[in-house]
């Protein structure tokens, strides 16, 4: 009987293990600083460069915050919002340093990668932090491109989910030359140069000589939103291409840019169909955003492409990395690609909230968006998303199935005592 008890006991907790690990729940910064009041104006300046959802997105981050005072002495030096955002992104680093991993670091030093980084807007290794432990259990902080002098300190740990965010207060911003160099304004981005040097060379060099580059620097300023297809798939495209007329090419290279700011964040929020460079009137050249989870889709009426890569993230200037040609139906035959996939019931399917005022805000239906949108054939992307979609329902009937096990056991636990 006392067994009984006793292994009854074991598999309850057992169960409250299993159910409390498949339920973690994403993070919001926003919320987290929120209740200190020292950081309102960090806080602020997170969302005000759209830094709050770069953190919000990723996983295994630690962030280090700065109190008013910090934030006002950084203020005073009157930074442009974009050179701000690369100094804040600086303070975001891509890995996780809770305060106890903080203080037992391998070595004693060690260089993290910050957002600024990742990002690819930091010059060579500007972009990485240099972590020491000190004597009399002090940690220091330094950019790496501040000769080494570690002029920021731990203070304390604000909130820390176990190797998923780490909030961290330090005593004074990270100064870099680098992050604080003023960013050249938008429209002066050199919208080839960026494009040739990360791997989308092919796409830059037919837009170096085509009339459509001028509506593409045009709209930097207001916002404008580029993806940029590999050069393998480019190159594979090349032929189609010289195929078309003149003026089709230029539809073709405008159909890559969308003229509004959408972050990643952004993007993998919501679905929707929204107009491109090339759109005049209605229905005409418009693209369809699909995410599933963290992919995000491009899907032509032809073709769906996905998002591989960041090249620049500069609000209002943003530039993605796809995998094919955005091939529209304008232009190409639906069949003239590849065999129509089966229709597959895409779930998620929601409204995107319209603030840009560039959305559509046409919902599609699951079915009507995958009858009428045949893709180029199962791809590993597709069945990727597919796995991902098959392990989310597994998580749901693990917990709808640990949940009536968690009761049954606790009857037969009330009975037995
Ligand atoms: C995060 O929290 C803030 C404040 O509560 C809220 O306005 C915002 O929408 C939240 N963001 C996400 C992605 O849930
Ligand atoms: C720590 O130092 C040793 C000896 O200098 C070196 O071999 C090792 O790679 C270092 N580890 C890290 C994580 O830097
Ligand atoms: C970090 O900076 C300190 C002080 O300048 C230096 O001694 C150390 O080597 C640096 N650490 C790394 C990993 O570069
Ligand atoms: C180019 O266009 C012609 C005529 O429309 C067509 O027959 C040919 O297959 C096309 N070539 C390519 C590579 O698409």
């Amino acid at each position: 009987m006392r067994l009984l008890t006793f292994s009854t006991l074991i598999l309850f907790s057992l169960i409250i293990i299993l159910h409390s690990s498949s339920t973690t729940k994403a993070h919001n910064i926003t919320r987290i600083l929120a209740k200190h009041p020292a950081f309102s104006t960090y806080n602020h300046y997170l969302s005000v460069t759209h830094l709050a959802d770069e953190i919000n997105r990723r996983r295994t981050i630690t962030v280090l915050a700065i109190d008013n005072a910090g934030m006002q002495s950084l203020l005073d030096k009157h930074l442009s919002i974009s050179t701000l955002k690369n100094v804040l992104s600086l303070h975001i680093l891509v890995d996780y340093f809770g305060a106890i991993k903080l203080h037992k670091i391998t070595n004693g030093t060690t260089l993290v990668s910050s957002v600024f980084q990742a990002t690819g807007a930091a010059a060579g290794t500007a972009g990485y932090v240099n972590i020491t432990n000190l004597k009399g259990g002090k940690v220091g902080f330094g950019a790496e491109d501040n000769d080494g002098s570690l002029h920021s300190f731990y203070v304390k740990s604000i909130d820390e989910v176990s190797y998923d965010i780490s909030v961290l207060q330090i005593s004074q911003p990270l100064s870099s030359a680098d992050a604080e160099a003023p960013t050249s304004a938008p429209s002066a981005i050199n919208l080839i140069s960026i494009m040739s040097k990360q791997g989308c060379k092919a796409f830059a060099d037919l837009l170096r000589v085509s009339k459509a580059l001028s509506t593409f620097e045009e709209n930097i300023d207001g916002g404008l939103t580029v993806f940029c297809p590999t050069d393998s798939a480019v190159n594979d495209f090349t032929p189609k291409y010289k195929n078309l007329t003149d003026a089709k090419k230029v539809s073709l290279l405008l159909y890559h840019g969308i003229p509004v700011y959408e972050s990643l964040q952004m993007l993998k929020s919501g679905n929707g169909v929204v107009n491109t460079l090339a759109t005049e009137g209605a229905n005409k050249y418009d693209l369809t955003v699909q995410n599933n989870g963290e992919d995000v889709k491009v899907q032509t009426k032809v073709v769906t492409a996905s998002i591989v890569g960041t090249l620049i993230d500069q609000d209002p200037f943003v530039a993605y990395k796809i995998n094919k040609v955005l091939l529209p139906r304008e232009l190409f035959k639906v069949s003239e690609m590849a065999p129509a996939e089966s229709p597959k019931g895409s779930s998620g399917s929601k409204k995107k909230k319209s603030s840009s005022g560039n959305k559509k805000g046409k919902e599609e239906s699951s079915s009507s968006s995958s009858s009428d949108a045949p893709a180029d054939g199962p791809s590993a992307d597709d069945e990727e998303a597919d796995d991902q979609k098959a392990a989310d329902h597994n998580i749901g009937a693990k917990e709808g199935v640990t949940f009536i096990i968690f009761f049954f056991t606790f009857f037969i636990g009330i009975l037995l005592l």
